[in-house]
């Protein structure tokens, strides 16, 4: 049997093993590590480097002269905007920030104490309640209007989600203010400082996208079988929460303050290098990145930076760094080729801008939507199948049920 080899534009070729069946035969990858699940163009890693490209452009350099909308156009549409073009885009998602006042009860129902994540999850099966019957997802016109409004909801969700958990009235969008700082207002009720909002900003560019990881790729398995597409993005966040994806920049926090010393950082080294103990070094490690994370390179100095023009400290921070030295000296994690991620030190600033940890992943969750949106309208606007692994059985054979 031949079987064809598609030639990548970058990174590895892939194999074209869908023929296979035909000769009953499966391949059997548990956690993806070798397959390709589809064809997209919207981001590229090379692990092996350390490069992370949207539409060709590396991600340091987006961090540095670009924003977060320009950005979500850039993935959505597959080019940077032109003045016009980013004027009406950002004018799309101010109209569509502002959600029905039913939502407050859906988040109102929980506990104040619950897990904002879940809340934020409800919100969205809310908005697939809403907007189901004018939604067509064969529309590409359709789909740009539903791509904004995820985006353009997101921060209010996020906002409301952080309040209830504070006792706080919800506050409604402003029309007035940039993307960033509507966000931050609607969380904090006060126009924020620029060298805040640059912050959250950069924060929100560097979670935008990362091509086919867990919960994008729930978020196109999902998308799929031509589901509602907000009820696709709350199966994304479902994805996003786990600590060994977004969840992780909460977990590395309370690592942080476990670990409590820099004294004490020999001593976990070591258990994250015992095999026989479970506990991990939490922002370390990544499936693709066998370098560096360029993402984390970024945030490391943009940490110290927020810090500084805020004039803070954070003892974490000396932790976290000296964590870091120690943990790229160890045998282990240099044999392993495990290296800080972009939960590494993300915390951090967000601990700088006042957010409580459990808010961490809602920020994660709220930067990725433009790159699950994207990934959406990529995969709806090609030809595709509904997602359906198969398996490798390991269960009885047939046998019949006991008589009597
Ligand atoms: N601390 C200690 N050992 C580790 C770590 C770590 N953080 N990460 C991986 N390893 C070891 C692991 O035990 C395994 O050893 P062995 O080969 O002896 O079995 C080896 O390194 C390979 O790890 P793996 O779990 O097979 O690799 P993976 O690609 O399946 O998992 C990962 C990647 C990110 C889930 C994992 O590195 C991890 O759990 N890291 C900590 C959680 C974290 O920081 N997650 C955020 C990921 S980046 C942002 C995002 O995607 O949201």
């Amino acid at each position: 049997m031949d079987l064809e080899v598609h030639q990548a534009e970058m990174g590895y070729d892939t194999v074209d093993i869908s023929p296979l069946a035909a000769h009953e035969l499966f391949t059997y990858d548990p956690g993806f590590v070798s397959t390709a699940a589809c064809s997209s163009g919207i981001t590229f890693i090379d692990g092996e480097k350390g490069i992370l490209l949207h539409q060709g452009y590396p991600i340091e350099q987006l961090a540095e002269h670009c924003n977060y909308v320009r950005t979500a156009y850039l993935l959505l549409h597959g080019e940077l905007p032109n003045d016009a073009q980013y004027q009406a885009y950002a004018g799309d998602l101010a109209e569509r920030a502002l959600v029905r006042e039913n939502l407050s009860k859906v988040i109102e129902s929980f506990e104040q104490s619950a897990h904002p994540i879940a809340k934020l999850g409800a919100t969205l099966y809310a908005l697939a309640g809403i907007y189901h019957h004018e939604i067509d997802i064969r529309d590409q016109k359709n789909r740009y209007y539903v791509a904004c409004q995820v985006v353009a909801k997101m921060p209010t969700l996020v906002a409301m989600c952080y309040r209830h958990g504070q006792g706080l009235e919800f506050l409604q969008p402003r029309e007035d203010l940039d993307y960033a700082s509507n966000f931050l207002y609607m969380l904090f009720g006060e126009v924020p400082e620029p060298v805040i909002v640059e912050a959250m900003d950069k924060l929100l560019i560097l979670h935008a996208d990362h091509e086919q990881n867990a919960s994008t790729s729930t978020v196109r398995l999902s998308s799929s079988s031509d589901t509602n597409p907000f009820a696709a993005i709350a199966a994304g966040v479902a994805a996003l929460w786990g600590p060994a994806h977004g969840g992780a920049n909460e977990a590395v926090i309370k690592m942080l303050e476990k670990i409590g010393d820099v004294k004490n950082i020999p001593r976990y080294i070591e258990r994250a290098a015992d095999k026989s103990d479970s506990f991990r070094l939490m922002g370390f490690g990544h499936r693709v990145y066998k370098s560096f994370d360029p993402r984390a390179n970024v945030i490391r100095q943009h940490c110290q930076d927020v810090l500084a023009t805020t004039n803070r400290t954070d003892p974490l921070l000396d932790i976290a760094q000296a964590l870091e030295q120690a943990a790229l000296e160890n045998e282990y994690f240099v044999q392993k080729k495990l290296y800080p991620n972009v939960d590494f030190y993300s915390g951090i600033i967000m601990r700088a801008l006042n957010l409580p940890e459990n808010m961490f992943t809602l920020i994660f969750a709220l930067g990725r939507s433009s790159g699950w949106v994207a990934h959406w309208n990529e995969m709806l606007s090609n030809p595709y199948k509904i997602g359906r692994p198969r398996q490798l059985y390991s269960g009885p054979k047939q046998r019949d049920f006991p008589a009597g």
